[in-house]
């Protein structure tokens, strides 16, 4: 198959992933990012995004959750198209790599194809999803979820956020109308799925490679616990009539971390992110306290498994310090595994360039999991420096950023041939 070599313009990119990072909270200093699903910076991105597709040449369409798909309409406009794209909302505190490379990055690589001078015989779409960070609404992907099935628009509907908005709410108060359930993609809307991503590890850069092809995507789960106790005051209540929630939930969130050090599994992670302490106050013993636990796997099994065993245990901590708690999950997804198919037009791709890479697996979720579920997907890891993500000093250099574009721009091209 005669593909092309794609031009590709990486100042122009750098000054965009710049600009799209200057569009943050201004909480937050720069380098750091925060931009959060359905906040006016969040808006402001997609309407930056949006010229960007123009200016392209791209049809673009946005759903009623707001993913917004530009696509580079083929010659053969009715065969199911090949997608890209990842993510540009960023979590409190963010870098500026993490889900922009893929989607100015996925973007890039159609330009870049247009330079040369290519002509796609299927139509090549980049999609921005909405929400894939968990920040407001505690579950993450909650675009692609809806695209692909994973979720129901009446699941969809009672989540909440932390000024307890629901969902529904508060996406049509940001401008997106329409009905949640015309989300899902029709079958075969996508003949092969491909999101280009930082690696948000530091394997590639300490084996000196340039790319990383995705083979399986891990599982995750997210949970909340709630932990009640008694309240008082702090000098008032002597320490054997305590019933101090945070107490009780430090010592469940030690439990915790003892028993994600000591799987089996060496890929288990358990983080425990974010804490709410009622009332909050310095003299007051607290009496509520609200946590969340992030747990993945590669092996699904073993991360359910070891889900209950924490429950089990929480609830030991709880009886025994006389204090009461409630859990649930809110969500707790299979693995996924990339399709053959694309995993070899990557490799081939990168063996076009001569780029150094190797298979291996994401333990950070991505859209791309639950793609899966209505594509053949695959995923395109750049190396990020010191394995740093969910930071400020994100790091992924032009050099390596390109790398990524154009190995997503030849495996595009040769998806989108066939
Ligand atoms: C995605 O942001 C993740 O937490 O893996
Ligand atoms: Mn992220
Ligand atoms: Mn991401």
């Amino acid at each position: 198959m005669s593909l092309p070599s794609p031009v590709t313009d990486i100042d122009r990119l750098m000054a965009e992933l710049h600009q799209l990072a200057s569009i943050s909270d201004a909480s937050v200093p720069p380098p750091a990012v925060t931009r959060v699903v359905f906040t006016p910076k969040d808006l402001e991105a997609r309407e930056y995004l949006h010229g960007l597709y123009q200016d392209a040449g791209l049809e673009v369409r946005v759903d009623a959750i707001g993913n917004m798909f530009a696509r580079w309409r083929g010659s053969k406009p009715d065969l199911p198209a090949v997608g890209t794209g990842s993510h540009t909302d960023a979590i409190p505190h963010a870098g500026m790599y993490d889900g922009t490379v893929g989607v100015l990055g996925g973007l890039e690589a159609i330009r870049s194809l247009q330079r040369a001078g290519f002509q796609p015989r299927r139509s090549i779409e980049v999609v921005m999803f909405t929400s894939e960070e968990p920040t407001r609404f505690g579950i993450g992907c909650t675009g692609s979820r809806l695209m692909s099935g994973a979720l129901t628009p009446d699941l969809l509907s009672q989540l909440r956020d932390g000024e307890g908005d629901g969902y529904d709410t508060v996406r049509r108060v940001a401008g997106f109308q329409g009905e949640l359930k015309d989300c899902l993609l029709m079958d075969e809307y996508y003949s092969a799925f491909i999101e280009l991503h930082i690696e948000q590890g530091p394997m590639l850069e300490q084996e000196q490679l340039d790319i990383g092809i995705v083979t399986a995507i891990a599982a995750p789960a997210t949970a909340e616990f709630t932990v009640m106790g008694e309240g008082g005051h702090a000098g008032g209540v002597l320490m054997p009539a305590r019933r101090d929630a945070l107490a009780a939930a430090s010592e469940m969130i030690l439990a915790i971390e003892a028993r994600a050090k000591g799987s089996v599994s060496p890929d288990l992670v358990a983080t425990v992110g974010c804490v709410d302490v009622h009332p909050g106050a310095v003299n007051s013993i607290p009496s509520r306290v609200v946590f969340t636990l992030d747990l993945r796997d590669i092996d699904g099994a073993n991360r359910d498994l070891v889900l209950r065993e924490i429950g089990d245990q929480v609830e030991t901590i709880s009886k025994r310090r006389n204090v009461e708690v409630e859990w649930r999950v809110l969500n707790a997804d299979p693995p996924a595994l990339s399709d053959q198919r694309v995993v070899d037009a990557v490799e081939r791709a990168t063996n076009r360039l001569k780029l150094s890479s190797r298979k291996m697996i994401s333990r950070a979720y991505h859209d791309s999991l639950f793609m899966a579920r209505v594509a053949p997907m695959g995923m395109i890891f750049i190396p990020c420096r010191g394995g740093v993500s969910h930071r400020p000093d994100e790091y992924s250099s032009p050099e390596q950023i390109k790398a990524g574009v154009e190995t997503l721009a030849i495996t595009l091209a040769e998806l989108s041939s066939s």
